[in-house]
């Protein structure tokens, strides 16, 4: 029977170095992150499109953004990526785009489209938050425009919302002006996105923003407290009457 949905994969915040042996917050990235591969080929069918949320590498190394294109092969399935406030730009567009890896930042499917945003505009000298530009409201803007039959789900590295619980505060400087851009644009349904090393769940104006816990080492707030959690990725099942079901999932075997 004809499926009646797409399905995604979201991976975020890798922090891969050259060095195989390369520790963050020791964790062995390039280890959990294989680790993160398996598991899912293990447990689950194909998906149909992979999106990255940044942080792809930790040490800017060309060689672990080669990694990455050559370790995701496995799928074959074209993968997206943003980048996050750790990665490199100049050396990633050494390696992208390659076979299945595509620098295309938008994703038109038949009844959804994924739209991928740069949240790393004006990037300051040891700040870790970002900002989305007012060229990238207006990308967003003339694709919904574009596509008005479409359920959006946008893709960018930084969380929008804060989680006070959770230790986490506003990531984008100009959260308040994107927020509220995403609120009077019809038919964005969904924002996932990486950065804090955790999971969280916020509906708002009828968007529900979604954070994805990362491949490697898990936090329970900004302040790095580091927890024993398991590397973890994102389902996401868009389906075609524009409903979607999402879920973590959490590898089995772990040992920090
Ligand atoms: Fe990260």
């Amino acid at each position: 029977m004809k499926r009646d949905y797409t399905s995604v994969l979201q991976l975020t915040d890798l922090h891969l170095f050259a060095d195989p042996t390369g520790l963050f917050n020791n964790i062995n990235t390039r280890d959990s992150f294989v680790k993160v591969l398996n598991h899912i080929q293990q447990h689950y069918e194909n998906p149909d499109i992979i999106i990255i949320t940044g942080d792809l590498v930790h040490d800017g190394a060309v060689e672990a953004y080669q990694y990455i294109a050559e370790a995701l092969k496995i799928f074959s399935v074209p993968v997206y990526y943003v980048l996050g406030n750790h990665d490199y730009p100049e050396n990633s567009s050494q390696v992208y785009p390659s076979e299945f890896v595509t620098t295309d930042k938008h994703c038109l499917l038949n009844h959804w489209q994924i739209i991928l945003v740069d949240s790393n505009d004006q990037p300051m000298p040891d700040s870790y938050e970002g900002e989305v530009s007012y060229a990238e409201l207006q990308r967003i803007k003339a694709l919904m425009a574009s596509h008005p039959d479409k359920s959006t789900v946008i893709a960018m590295h930084h969380n929008l919302p804060a989680h006070n619980d959770r230790g986490i505060d506003y990531e984008v400087r100009n959260h308040q002006q994107v927020m509220q851009c995403f609120e009077q644009l019809p038919n964005i349904k969904l924002v996932v996105s990486g950065h804090v090393h955790q999971e969280f769940v916020i509906v708002q104006q009828g968007i529900c923003y979604l954070s994805t816990p990362a491949t490697g080492y898990q936090s329970l707030s900004k302040s790095k407290c580091i927890t024993n959690e398991a590397p973890a990725y994102r389902w996401l099942k868009l389906y075609n009457n524009g409903r979607f079901e999402t879920d973590v999932r959490r590898i089995n075997v772990w040992a920090s």
